[in-house]
Protein backbone atom coordinates (compact mmCIF):
# COMPACT_ATOMS: atom_id res chain seq x y z
CA UNK A 1 0.00 0.00 0.00
CA UNK A 2 1.31 3.43 -1.16
CA UNK A 3 1.30 6.45 1.44
CA UNK A 4 0.64 9.89 0.96
CA UNK A 5 3.31 13.09 1.89
CA UNK A 6 1.18 15.48 3.98
CA UNK A 7 1.75 18.92 5.50
CA UNK A 8 0.75 18.53 9.18
CA UNK A 9 0.39 21.55 11.95
CA UNK A 10 1.15 20.71 15.29
CA UNK A 11 1.51 22.69 18.41
CA UNK A 12 4.72 23.98 19.30
CA UNK A 13 6.05 21.81 22.16
CA UNK A 14 3.75 18.85 21.69
CA UNK A 15 4.42 15.04 19.81
CA UNK A 16 3.67 14.95 16.31
CA UNK A 17 1.18 12.38 15.49
CA UNK A 18 1.16 12.95 11.53
CA UNK A 19 0.73 9.22 11.18
CA UNK A 20 -2.87 9.32 13.16
CA UNK A 21 -4.19 12.86 11.52
CA UNK A 22 -3.42 14.87 8.52
CA UNK A 23 -4.22 19.03 9.59
CA UNK A 24 -4.75 21.99 7.08
CA UNK A 25 -3.60 25.27 9.05
CA UNK A 26 -5.40 28.12 9.27
CA UNK A 27 -4.18 31.58 8.22
CA UNK A 28 -3.97 31.99 12.28
CA UNK A 29 -1.69 29.12 12.84
CA UNK A 30 1.32 31.08 12.66
CA UNK A 31 0.25 33.23 15.37
CA UNK A 32 -0.58 30.68 17.58
CA UNK A 33 2.33 28.87 18.67
CA UNK A 34 1.99 25.93 15.90
CA UNK A 35 4.67 25.11 13.34
CA UNK A 36 4.79 23.36 10.28
CA UNK A 37 6.12 19.76 10.02
CA UNK A 38 6.38 16.99 7.44
CA UNK A 39 4.43 13.66 7.93
CA UNK A 40 2.58 10.85 6.30
CA UNK A 41 -0.25 9.71 6.40
CA UNK A 42 -1.68 6.21 5.87
CA UNK A 43 -4.89 5.13 3.55
CA UNK A 44 -6.59 4.20 6.15
CA UNK A 45 -5.93 6.63 9.05
CA UNK A 46 -7.78 10.16 9.11
CA UNK A 47 -8.20 12.25 6.39
CA UNK A 48 -8.60 16.22 6.89
CA UNK A 49 -12.20 17.17 7.97
CA UNK A 50 -12.22 13.52 9.49
CA UNK A 51 -13.68 13.13 13.53
CA UNK A 52 -11.38 13.85 15.92
CA UNK A 53 -10.32 10.42 17.20
CA UNK A 54 -8.33 9.00 19.79
CA UNK A 55 -4.73 9.40 18.90
CA UNK A 56 -1.54 9.73 21.05
CA UNK A 57 -0.97 13.24 20.76
CA UNK A 58 -2.36 17.09 20.90
CA UNK A 59 -3.62 18.39 17.35
CA UNK A 60 -6.84 20.05 16.56
CA UNK A 61 -8.18 19.44 13.33
CA UNK A 62 -9.56 21.88 10.40
CA UNK A 63 -11.73 21.67 7.91
CA UNK A 64 -10.60 21.09 3.87
CA UNK A 65 -10.72 24.80 3.37
CA UNK A 66 -8.62 25.38 6.34
CA UNK A 67 -10.99 27.23 8.46
CA UNK A 68 -10.90 27.00 11.86
CA UNK A 69 -12.95 24.74 13.92
CA UNK A 70 -16.06 26.39 15.36
CA UNK A 71 -16.44 25.63 19.35
CA UNK A 72 -19.53 25.74 21.05
CA UNK A 73 -19.26 27.14 24.62
CA UNK A 74 -22.26 26.57 26.67
CA UNK A 75 -21.56 28.41 29.81
CA UNK A 76 -19.50 30.82 28.03
CA UNK A 77 -21.03 34.03 29.50
CA UNK A 78 -19.15 34.21 32.88
CA UNK A 79 -16.93 32.60 35.26
CA UNK A 80 -14.43 29.30 33.71
CA UNK A 81 -16.46 29.27 30.12
CA UNK A 82 -15.78 33.10 29.93
CA UNK A 83 -11.98 32.09 30.19
CA UNK A 84 -12.34 29.10 28.02
CA UNK A 85 -13.74 31.86 25.43
CA UNK A 86 -10.87 34.29 25.29
CA UNK A 87 -8.25 31.19 25.29
CA UNK A 88 -10.13 29.52 22.28
CA UNK A 89 -10.14 32.94 20.41
CA UNK A 90 -6.68 33.29 21.24
CA UNK A 91 -5.76 30.21 19.85
CA UNK A 92 -7.73 30.74 16.30
CA UNK A 93 -10.79 28.45 17.26
CA UNK A 94 -14.34 30.36 15.59
CA UNK A 95 -16.24 30.53 18.90
CA UNK A 96 -19.85 30.90 19.60
CA UNK A 97 -21.08 31.69 23.31
CA UNK A 98 -24.71 30.08 23.91
CA UNK A 99 -25.86 33.25 25.84
CA UNK A 100 -29.66 33.48 28.24
CA UNK A 101 -29.64 36.71 27.69
CA UNK A 102 -26.97 37.51 24.43
CA UNK A 103 -27.10 41.71 25.36
CA UNK A 104 -24.10 43.20 27.29
CA UNK A 105 -22.12 39.00 26.47
CA UNK A 106 -20.70 40.90 23.54
CA UNK A 107 -18.44 43.77 26.06
CA UNK A 108 -17.05 40.53 27.84
CA UNK A 109 -15.94 38.26 24.93
CA UNK A 110 -15.18 40.52 21.65
CA UNK A 111 -16.21 41.41 18.38
CA UNK A 112 -15.07 38.00 16.97
CA UNK A 113 -17.34 36.11 18.76
CA UNK A 114 -20.86 34.82 17.98
CA UNK A 115 -23.50 35.02 20.16
CA UNK A 116 -26.59 32.67 19.59
CA UNK A 117 -29.46 33.17 22.14
CA UNK A 118 -30.52 30.05 24.07
CA UNK A 119 -31.37 28.11 27.04
CA UNK A 120 -30.05 24.77 28.31
CA UNK A 121 -33.58 24.09 29.54
CA UNK A 122 -35.21 24.69 26.53
CA UNK A 123 -33.92 21.94 23.83
CA UNK A 124 -35.80 23.95 20.81
CA UNK A 125 -33.50 27.01 22.26
CA UNK A 126 -30.60 24.82 21.42
CA UNK A 127 -31.11 23.35 17.77
CA UNK A 128 -29.70 26.87 15.98
CA UNK A 129 -26.94 26.95 18.63
CA UNK A 130 -25.02 23.85 17.45
CA UNK A 131 -25.61 24.27 13.77
CA UNK A 132 -21.99 23.93 12.15
CA UNK A 133 -20.10 23.07 15.22
CA UNK A 134 -17.22 20.60 15.31
CA UNK A 135 -16.86 20.78 19.25
CA UNK A 136 -18.95 21.56 22.63
CA UNK A 137 -17.21 22.39 25.74
CA UNK A 138 -19.73 23.12 28.15
CA UNK A 139 -19.64 24.51 31.93
CA UNK A 140 -22.95 25.51 32.32
CA UNK A 141 -24.52 25.17 35.87
CA UNK A 142 -26.62 26.55 38.51
CA UNK A 143 -24.92 29.70 40.04
CA UNK A 144 -22.38 28.34 42.80
CA UNK A 145 -23.10 29.54 46.32
CA UNK A 146 -27.23 30.68 45.33
CA UNK A 147 -29.65 28.35 47.03
CA UNK A 148 -31.69 26.11 44.30
CA UNK A 149 -34.21 23.75 44.06
CA UNK A 150 -33.69 20.09 43.17
CA UNK A 151 -36.06 20.89 39.93
CA UNK A 152 -34.44 23.74 38.94
CA UNK A 153 -31.16 21.77 39.53
CA UNK A 154 -32.61 18.89 37.71
CA UNK A 155 -33.78 21.00 34.34
CA UNK A 156 -30.54 22.75 34.53
CA UNK A 157 -27.67 20.64 35.33
CA UNK A 158 -29.05 16.92 34.20
CA UNK A 159 -31.54 17.89 31.42
CA UNK A 160 -29.49 21.06 30.37
CA UNK A 161 -26.72 18.31 28.96
CA UNK A 162 -29.50 16.12 27.86
CA UNK A 163 -30.89 18.53 25.42
CA UNK A 164 -27.36 19.57 24.47
CA UNK A 165 -26.10 16.24 23.73
CA UNK A 166 -29.80 15.55 21.72
CA UNK A 167 -29.13 18.84 19.38
CA UNK A 168 -25.38 17.67 19.04
CA UNK A 169 -26.45 14.23 17.38
CA UNK A 170 -29.52 16.11 15.58
CA UNK A 171 -26.61 18.54 14.08
CA UNK A 172 -24.42 15.73 12.99
CA UNK A 173 -21.26 17.62 13.03
CA UNK A 174 -19.94 17.43 16.82
CA UNK A 175 -16.95 15.48 17.13
CA UNK A 176 -16.23 16.11 20.80
CA UNK A 177 -18.35 17.04 24.19
CA UNK A 178 -16.15 18.42 27.05
CA UNK A 179 -18.05 18.59 30.02
CA UNK A 180 -17.03 20.67 33.25
CA UNK A 181 -18.41 19.47 36.63
CA UNK A 182 -17.53 19.14 40.05
CA UNK A 183 -15.03 16.64 42.19
CA UNK A 184 -16.59 15.08 44.97
CA UNK A 185 -19.34 13.07 43.12
CA UNK A 186 -18.71 9.73 44.76
CA UNK A 187 -16.49 10.38 47.89
CA UNK A 188 -18.78 11.71 50.76
CA UNK A 189 -17.34 14.86 52.58
CA UNK A 190 -18.85 17.61 54.79
CA UNK A 191 -18.52 19.82 51.51
CA UNK A 192 -20.49 17.74 49.57
CA UNK A 193 -22.99 17.05 52.07
CA UNK A 194 -23.27 21.29 52.24
CA UNK A 195 -23.41 21.60 48.40
CA UNK A 196 -26.30 18.84 48.12
CA UNK A 197 -27.79 21.02 50.77
CA UNK A 198 -27.55 24.29 49.26
CA UNK A 199 -27.64 23.34 45.69
CA UNK A 200 -30.09 20.39 46.30
CA UNK A 201 -29.16 17.04 45.21
CA UNK A 202 -26.97 18.75 42.42
CA UNK A 203 -24.04 15.99 43.08
CA UNK A 204 -26.59 13.23 42.03
CA UNK A 205 -27.37 14.86 38.79
CA UNK A 206 -24.35 16.28 38.11
CA UNK A 207 -23.18 12.12 37.95
CA UNK A 208 -26.90 11.21 35.78
CA UNK A 209 -25.21 13.90 33.44
CA UNK A 210 -21.73 12.16 33.40
CA UNK A 211 -23.64 8.67 32.33
CA UNK A 212 -25.65 10.70 29.72
CA UNK A 213 -22.61 11.36 28.12
CA UNK A 214 -21.04 8.08 28.45
CA UNK A 215 -23.66 6.64 26.43
CA UNK A 216 -24.54 8.99 24.60
CA UNK A 217 -21.97 7.82 21.81
CA UNK A 218 -20.26 10.74 21.17
CA UNK A 219 -16.41 11.34 21.75
CA UNK A 220 -15.87 12.95 24.65
CA UNK A 221 -14.02 14.50 28.02
CA UNK A 222 -15.76 15.10 31.06
CA UNK A 223 -13.45 17.04 33.48
CA UNK A 224 -13.84 16.74 36.89
CA UNK A 225 -12.85 20.37 38.48
CA UNK A 226 -11.72 21.11 42.22
CA UNK A 227 -13.23 24.08 44.34
CA UNK A 228 -12.71 26.93 42.14
CA UNK A 229 -11.33 29.91 42.84
CA UNK A 230 -10.50 33.19 40.79
CA UNK A 231 -6.50 33.69 40.27
CA UNK A 232 -4.40 33.85 37.74
CA UNK A 233 -4.08 30.67 35.63
CA UNK A 234 -0.50 28.89 34.68
CA UNK A 235 1.03 29.33 37.77
CA UNK A 236 0.70 26.39 40.15
CA UNK A 237 1.16 22.81 39.32
CA UNK A 238 -1.78 21.56 37.53
CA UNK A 239 -2.35 17.46 38.87
CA UNK A 240 -4.76 15.43 36.57
CA UNK A 241 -5.75 11.96 38.32
CA UNK A 242 -8.61 9.71 37.81
CA UNK A 243 -9.68 8.38 41.10
CA UNK A 244 -12.85 9.86 42.95
CA UNK A 245 -11.30 13.38 44.99
CA UNK A 246 -13.80 13.93 47.87
CA UNK A 247 -14.80 17.81 47.29
CA UNK A 248 -13.31 20.52 49.77
CA UNK A 249 -11.17 23.45 49.81
CA UNK A 250 -8.04 21.32 49.63
CA UNK A 251 -8.48 20.36 46.06
CA UNK A 252 -8.34 24.23 44.55
CA UNK A 253 -7.98 25.17 41.46
CA UNK A 254 -8.26 28.48 39.66
CA UNK A 255 -10.69 28.82 36.82
CA UNK A 256 -7.99 30.03 34.45
CA UNK A 257 -6.08 26.88 34.85
CA UNK A 258 -9.58 24.52 34.30
CA UNK A 259 -10.28 26.28 31.17
CA UNK A 260 -6.87 26.00 29.67
CA UNK A 261 -7.28 21.88 30.66
CA UNK A 262 -11.02 22.17 29.05
CA UNK A 263 -9.12 24.27 25.68
CA UNK A 264 -6.52 21.23 25.34
CA UNK A 265 -8.80 17.97 26.13
CA UNK A 266 -11.03 19.55 23.24
CA UNK A 267 -8.55 18.25 20.89
CA UNK A 268 -6.10 15.57 22.62
CA UNK A 269 -6.72 12.34 22.01
CA UNK A 270 -5.43 11.57 25.38
CA UNK A 271 -8.88 12.92 26.39
CA UNK A 272 -10.96 11.22 24.73
CA UNK A 273 -13.36 9.25 26.03
CA UNK A 274 -11.99 9.83 29.25
CA UNK A 275 -13.51 11.31 32.87
CA UNK A 276 -10.60 12.74 35.11
CA UNK A 277 -10.29 15.44 37.89
CA UNK A 278 -8.60 18.35 37.76
CA UNK A 279 -7.16 20.47 41.04
CA UNK A 280 -3.63 22.17 42.11
CA UNK A 281 -0.84 20.26 42.86
CA UNK A 282 1.92 20.97 44.72
CA UNK A 283 4.35 23.71 44.06
CA UNK A 284 5.22 25.87 40.46
CA UNK A 285 3.83 23.97 37.26
CA UNK A 286 6.20 21.78 35.84
CA UNK A 287 4.39 19.81 33.32
CA UNK A 288 2.67 20.66 30.67
CA UNK A 289 -1.16 19.73 30.54
CA UNK A 290 -0.99 18.33 26.76
CA UNK A 291 2.08 16.11 28.28
CA UNK A 292 -0.51 14.75 31.67
CA UNK A 293 -3.86 14.15 29.25
CA UNK A 294 -1.16 11.67 27.37
CA UNK A 295 -1.56 9.32 30.31
CA UNK A 296 -5.11 9.23 30.99
CA UNK A 297 -6.94 6.08 30.45
CA UNK A 298 -10.72 5.84 28.76
CA UNK A 299 -13.63 5.19 30.56
CA UNK A 300 -14.13 1.57 31.10
CA UNK A 301 -17.58 1.66 29.40
CA UNK A 302 -16.44 2.76 25.98
CA UNK A 303 -12.81 1.54 26.17
N1 LIG B 1 -17.88 26.69 42.31
C1 LIG B 1 -17.08 25.64 42.32
O1 LIG B 1 -16.20 25.52 43.20
C2 LIG B 1 -17.21 24.62 41.23
C3 LIG B 1 -16.35 23.51 41.25
C4 LIG B 1 -16.37 22.61 40.19
C5 LIG B 1 -17.29 22.76 39.16
N2 LIG B 1 -18.17 23.81 39.19
C6 LIG B 1 -19.08 23.95 38.04
O2 LIG B 1 -18.25 24.45 37.00
C7 LIG B 1 -19.02 25.25 36.09
C8 LIG B 1 -18.37 26.61 35.91
O3 LIG B 1 -18.41 27.29 37.14
P1 LIG B 1 -18.09 28.86 37.20
O4 LIG B 1 -18.31 29.26 38.62
O5 LIG B 1 -16.79 29.13 36.58
O6 LIG B 1 -19.18 29.47 36.22
P2 LIG B 1 -20.54 30.22 36.62
O7 LIG B 1 -20.21 31.60 36.99
O8 LIG B 1 -21.34 29.37 37.56
O9 LIG B 1 -21.25 30.29 35.17
C9 LIG B 1 -22.25 29.37 34.83
C10 LIG B 1 -22.61 29.57 33.39
O10 LIG B 1 -23.74 28.75 33.10
C11 LIG B 1 -24.68 29.52 32.38
N3 LIG B 1 -26.03 29.03 32.58
C12 LIG B 1 -26.67 28.78 33.75
N4 LIG B 1 -27.91 28.34 33.50
C13 LIG B 1 -28.06 28.31 32.15
C14 LIG B 1 -29.13 27.96 31.29
N5 LIG B 1 -30.30 27.54 31.76
N6 LIG B 1 -28.93 28.05 29.96
C15 LIG B 1 -27.74 28.47 29.45
N7 LIG B 1 -26.69 28.84 30.22
C16 LIG B 1 -26.85 28.75 31.55
C17 LIG B 1 -24.52 30.93 32.93
O11 LIG B 1 -25.10 31.85 32.04
P3 LIG B 1 -25.83 33.22 32.52
O12 LIG B 1 -24.80 34.29 32.29
O13 LIG B 1 -27.00 33.32 31.60
O14 LIG B 1 -26.22 33.06 33.94
C18 LIG B 1 -23.01 31.00 33.02
O15 LIG B 1 -22.46 31.31 31.76
C19 LIG B 1 -20.42 25.32 36.68
O16 LIG B 1 -21.20 24.36 36.03
C20 LIG B 1 -20.21 24.95 38.15
O17 LIG B 1 -21.35 24.36 38.70
C21 LIG B 1 -18.13 24.75 40.19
Amino acid sequence: MSQKRSKCWVRTGSRSTCDAVRLVPGPWAAHAGFRRREGRVSPSTTEVGDPIQRHSGAEMPFSASGDAMLVLVVGGTRGTGLLAVHLLQQQGYGVRVLARDPRGVKAHTGPSIEIVQGDVTKAETLVPAVQGVRAILYTAGVRSGHWAGEDRIKHTDFEGVTHTLSAARTAGSVERFVYMTSIGGVAPSFSATLLNLVKRNVLKWRRRAEDAIRVSGMNYSVVRAGFLVNAPGGGRSVQISQGDLPLGPRYRIARADVAEVLVEALYHGGASHATFEVVWGDGPRRQGVAEMLSRLRPDSTTA
